[in-house]
Formats: structure tokens, sequence, C-alpha cells
């Protein structure tokens, strides 16, 4: 059954894209609704990649191929960073992409090297890979961040890829400590969780970008069920399907009527930021849920047309999604958009069209 809705909100979301594609670094986050690009790529330059490639993907326009492949060409130098948990998070939608789309061994390369920077980040005592990169300014070296369960489906791709059981064995283990110590009894999730980083030993909750150690951080909670449902097809097993599935039902047992969470769970009251990245997130991941329950699948598909219909930005504006909310407590990019919130609504809507199609057995 087709969704005629879906495929005008994708076309118009990669037109937006392609309006984008003379943009001289890579688009980041907005201030005052226009792009603030980083020169490096941030933490954020793969999703740009990646909505490149699924331009290129979608139209078969060459315009958004060789973008995809000039903003490739310095940001694979980055695969050797050594303090950087976001290592899988900025080369599964980027170089695997890539290597994917195109066969280049270049790309296949980056990616393994990047899988091999984030592996020797493991510590060995806690069990787990610090979440230190982004944010730099205080050690993070005993700091556990719920977003990293987003990046390790890299190291599991290169665990397929290489048949090195390294990648794979530390993927799972940070991946146990994360669903021990982030995932609370309700299916809420908390931001970070400290060890003592030295004897690895367990201290207690904490947040960065959420309101509290015991509140939920909306997008945090997305890439919980959205990195442990990646995990799950990729045959990380059981555990990691069952904490998708707690954390998938906190989400929508908690949403407020129009489908867009607020920027935390625990911030409900009037006058608070919506953030859509979440939402887009939270999407992709119900979808990918939804393959094998269908109340996920059509929970999904609600979210993401609410997304279409209330936040998608008006042809003309620089991004594809309003309403995001980046950072509260340190006031970035509050009602603003991200380039991760439009990668993952538009992922979200080419996963609903292939299944729409015929195309998603
Ligand atoms: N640190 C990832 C995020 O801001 O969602």
């Amino acid at each position: 059954m087709s969704e005629p809705w879906a495929e005008a909100a994708l076309a118009r979301a990669l037109d937006c894209v392609a309006s984008r594609l003379g943009t001289v670094g890579y688009p980041h986050v907005t201030r005052n609704s226009r792009w603030v690009t980083s020169r490096d790529g941030s933490w954020t330059g793969g999703f740009w990649i990646g909505l490149c490639w699924a331009g290129y993907e979608e139209r078969r326009d060459e315009r958004f191929r060789s973008v995809a492949q000039r903003a490739l060409e310095p940001f694979v130098g980055r695969a050797s960073e050594a303090r950087n948990h976001d290592l899988g998070m900025m080369f599964c939608p980027s170089a695997v992409k890539g290597f994917r789309v195109t066969g280049d061994p270049r790309y296949r390369g980056a990616a393994l090297r990047a899988a091999s920077s984030l592996a020797a980040q493991f510590n060995e005592e806690g069990r787990f890979i610090p979440g230190w990169g982004a944010f730099g300014g205080d050690d993070w070296s005993g700091a556990v961040l719920v977003d990293t369960l987003m990046s390790l489906p890299l190291l599991l791709w290169a665990a397929a890829e290489s048949g090195e059981g390294r990648f794979r064995d530390v993927a799972l283990a940070h991946g146990a400590t994360s669903l021990s110590h982030h995932f609370r009894q309700g299916g809420s999730t908390v931001h970070v969780y400290r060890f003592d980083p030295t004897t690895g030993t367990p201290i207690g909750p904490g947040t960065y970008q959420g309101k509290s150690p015991t509140s939920c951080w909306s997008r945090g909670q997305a890439w919980a069920i959205t990195g442990c449902a990646q995990l799950a097809r990729l045959g990380a097993g059981e555990p990691y399907l069952e904490a998708a599935h707690r954390a998938a039902s906190y989400y929508l047992d908690h949403l407020p009527s129009d489908q867009l969470p607020f920027w935390d769970f625990d911030a409900t009251g009037p006058g608070e930021p919506k953030d859509s990245a979440a939402a887009a997130i939270a999407s992709y991941g119900l979808l990918l849920l939804g393959e094998n329950e269908p109340s996920l699948w059509e929970a999904g598909v609600k979210c993401l047309r609410a997304l279409a219909e209330g936040a998608q930005a008006p042809r003309g504006h620089e991004a594809v999604l309003l309403h995001a909310t980046v950072d509260l407590p340190h006031g970035i990019g509050i009602d603003e958009s991200t380039i991760y919130g439009d990668y993952f609504f538009v992922r979200a809507l080419q996963h609903l069209n292939k299944k729409s199609s015929g195309q998603l057995k």
C-alpha cells in the first residue's frame, strides 16, 4: 500500500538537500534558521554525506554522488581519531554506505580504520568506550553515553567484513555495560553513566544534555531505540531486541498527543521546546522494529507522519525539519534544525516507501 504523503515528504526533503549541495563545509545545526557548518564535519558530517547518498540512491542524480564523494575525501582522514566515541555514527552513513553504493575500496578501508580506532578506545576494566569526543572540556574518560549504542553497528559491520572477532567482542561488551546501566526498569534511559575510569567501578547516573540524572532525555531515548534495533538486526542477540522494545514502549507511552516529544520526557510544561530530531531518530527505529511487529510499524508510521505534517519545513527553508533542540541545558540550538534529524527523517521515509513498494520483504 503506497503512502502518498510519505512520497511527497521525501520528494520535498530531497529537494531541500539538493538546494544545499553547494554548501561549503558540513551543515551541522542551524542558528536563527541558517546552517552553521563545520570545517571538519564535527560528529555530524557523516549524516550530511549520508543525506547525499540517499539523494543519489533515490534520484540517480550525479550531483548528489559527487558531493558525497567530495565531502568524504577529507572526512576519511578522521578515521584514525583516538578519542572519539562517535566514529560509528560518523562512518556508517558515510563510508560504509559509500562502499555499498560505489564499491570503492578506499571507503571500506576508511570504515575499517574507524572501527579499529573505536575498538582501541575500549576500557578493559569498566568494559566500555568512553563518551569523549564532541563535547571537549570535562574529563570524559569514565563517562559512558547512551548515544554510543549508535556507534556499535560499525563494529559489527567491521567484524563481518574483516572476520576479526575483536570488533564484535568490544561491541557486545560495551553493549552489555550500556544495557545494564543506561536502561531503567520502566524502559526509560539515563543519558550518562559514570564509572571510575581506572578501576571500572560504577559510580552513578548523570546527564549532559538532559534535564537531570533521573530524567529521560528524549534524544537519548531515541538513540537507545534505534541503536538497539540496529544491533538486534545485525545479530547482537535477544537482549538488544528486548531493550529496544522496552525503550520504544516508554517512548510511545509518554508522547504528547501531537507525537512530537518535548526535549526531555520530564520537561513537559508550557513553553518547553520539542525535539523533532528525537522524533525522526525514533521513527526510524520504530520502523526497523516494526518489520516484525505490526503495532510498532503502525506507531512508527504515525510518528513519521506527525513529523511530516507538524515539523517539516516549507519549501525554501534551509533545512528539512524544524523544531529540534540540540542541547537545552547549555543553551545550544533551541527550536532549530539538525543534520541528524534531517538524515533520520529521510532514512525513515525511504524505509517506509520501500516497504510500500514491496522492496522490503
Ligand atoms: N551527542 C549526540 C546528540 O547530541 O544527540
